[in-house]
């Protein structure tokens, strides 16, 4: 797959700013609300999420396997809010039920490496924590804009399912954004951990 590798997605941060300008705006509308706590922004890439977590108020870990992608939020005047970890999200570990909030926007790994990802980044929630996942839904190669072109690391709802499975949902669905080049459609999973679920499965 194009751009899985770290220096891949580092050339492509220096060769531009990406997605610096501010949250997605179903990110802000879902996490807006919320009484800040401690968060991970998983892919964090420039970090528009993170530092928009941060500022309020959220105990924000961004972590991103590409040096240049964070370092450019880095740089941002309010990024010390912020703590910046360079590290493979296939790899990276944060204690169990340690967390309010994992967001993962826009990370796409072939399927098993998505499901790894998901299931223990459900496991990092305290009970009532939050897991909110948007990504490229599948059928925006065919019926969307932008985004990648790999049908295999794109989202959808049955793919995502065994992750829901451990929530309690609140949104579970494909959704529209709208793009200058036109309509994008995205995957969103959006739920709680139930209280008093156990950690991970054995
Ligand atoms: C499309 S960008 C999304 C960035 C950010 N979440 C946002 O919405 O602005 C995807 C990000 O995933 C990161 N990424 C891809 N595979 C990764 C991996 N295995 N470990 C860590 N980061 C990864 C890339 O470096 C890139 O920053």
């Amino acid at each position: 797959m194009a751009g899985v590798r770290a220096e891949d997605w580092d050339e492509r941060y220096r060769a531009q700013r990406q997605w610096s300008s501010g949250p997605n705006a179903l990110v802000a509308e879902l996490l807006g609300g919320l009484l800040p706590g401690d968060a991970v922004d998983l892919a964090a890439g420039e970090g528009r999420h993170a530092l928009w977590l941060a500022a309020r108020g959220w105990r924000v870990t961004a972590v991103d396997f590409s040096d240049v992608g964070l370092a450019r939020g880095r740089a941002q005047p309010d990024a010390g809010g912020v703590t910046w970890v360079t590290a493979d999200v296939s790899a990276w570990d944060a204690a169990a039920s340690s967390l309010d909030l994992v967001l993962v926007a826009y990370l796409h790994l072939d399927l098993p490496a998505t499901l790894a990802v998901l299931d223990r980044a459900v496991s990092w929630l305290r009970p009532g924590g939050r897991l909110l996942v948007l990504g490229h839904d599948v059928d925006n190669v065919a019926h969307g804009v932008g985004g990648p072109q790999d049908p295999a690391i794109l989202h959808s709802v049955e793919r995502l399912a065994p992750v829901a499975a451990r929530l309690d949902v609140d949104r579970f669905e494909q959704v529209r954004r709208g793009t200058p080049a036109g309509t994008a459609l995205d995957t969103l999973l959006w739920g709680r951990r139930p209280a008093g679920s156990a950690g991970r499965p054995a």
